[in-house]
């Protein structure tokens, strides 16, 4: 292999910037070139590529987003899109691919795979954490940082109030961000899709915590969460069953994707980018590298793709004992 493409794909996380840098790095340090792919699939389909030395990647490893850009590509589903970007691909002479992104990112380099055999790498790059094979996905632990502050700073204003306050958090279909930023928030319940608290259960929990004294709440919301309300009907819902409540809701939206990447993702980064580079220079494809018992393993791209990740049941226990 003389050239590895790198790309990034699907909704940006903080530590892209950081695993493109180590992708471009390690090429250099094993002497071979590494070209970038804009805005994903659909950069490699209008051939949007740019040849990538290290000092290219100078000053990125501290910042959000991603220097490559992100897309969501509609035409890479189609054969026609994925033959134009494969004749882009062989016309620069990139052998080898290195996709940083989520579970759809990986089905396109899949799919891709299977028609052109074409080597691809993934790396976990979402910070959703819904990637099976890896327990920490890229941009995660800074997402989980910015929404800890963010309630902190929500607290103040709740507590002087004597207010609920429902904060709805991303994660997608899955409900890490909401369970691990609401404990480390204090959050008074956590609403995840993996677990269905159901209503009542969620007016009972209010009750018990007006009785035991607390004036404030803060009720952490997963996006994803199946309880069958929105978090403005339930914000209705709540003050309709519990007048005494003064409710109010804070949607996080998309400031959770933003922001400097914390130490642990920059870490994180630097490692998959090494491994990714490496893999391909082992003759592996179809793998994505990921972070597991605290090393840098290789799980297939197809189980990455269909496995759950689940989340830790334990710690749905700790957060009742702490709402005590
Ligand atoms: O996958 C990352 C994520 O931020 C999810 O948490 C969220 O559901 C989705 O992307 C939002 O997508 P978009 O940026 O396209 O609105």
């Amino acid at each position: 292999i003389k050239k590895i493409g790198v790309l990034t794909s699907g909704g940006d996380s903080p530590g892209m910037n950081a695993a493109i840098r180590s992708v471009v790095r390690t090429c250099a340090y094993h002497n071979i070139e590494c070209v970038g792919i804009y805005r994903g699939y659909q950069g490699m389909i209008e051939g949007d590529f740019k040849e990538m030395g290290p000092r290219s990647v100078n000053n990125i490893i501290n910042k959000g987003g991603t220097i490559l850009k992100s897309a969501r590509s509609k035409e890479f589903m189609t054969e026609e899109g994925r033959k134009k970007a494969h004749a882009n691909l062989v016309d620069a002479g990139v052998e080898a691919l290195v996709v940083i992104g989520g579970d759809g990112s990986f089905t396109g380099g899949l799919v891709f795979n299977k028609e052109y055999g074409f080597p691809v790498i993934g790396i976990p790059g979402t910070i959703d954490n819904d990637i099976f094979g890896t327990t920490h996905t890229l941009g995660y632990d800074t997402a989980l940082n910015t929404v800890v502050e963010v309630i902190d700073k929500i607290r103040d204003t709740a507590s002087s109030h004597n207010r609920l306050f429902f904060v709805e958090v991303m994660g997608r279909d899955a409900g890490h961000i909401a369970l691990n930023a609401g404990i480390g928030a204090g959050a008074e319940e956590i609403l995840i899709p993996e677990e269905d608290l159901g209503l009542e259960r969620l007016l009972e929990s209010l009750r018990k915590s007006k009785l035991s004294g607390k004036s404030s709440s803060i009720v952490v919301i997963a996006e994803g969460d199946k309880i069958g309300k929105n978090v403005f009907e339930l914000k209705d819902y709540v003050e309709e069953n519990m007048p005494e409540y003064d409710v109010r809701v804070s949607v996080l939206g998309h400031m959770q994707r933003g922001g400097a990447p914390s130490c642990f993702d920059r870490v994180l980064a630097s490692r998959l980018g090494v491994k990714a580079v490496e893999s391909i220079l082992d003759g592996k494809s179809n793998y994505m590298v990921g972070l597991l018992n605290d090393k840098i393993e290789l799980t297939p791209l197809e189980q990455a793709i269909k496995g759950h990740s689940q989340i830790d049941r334990e710690l749905l226990r700790v957060s009742d004992i702490m709402t005590t």
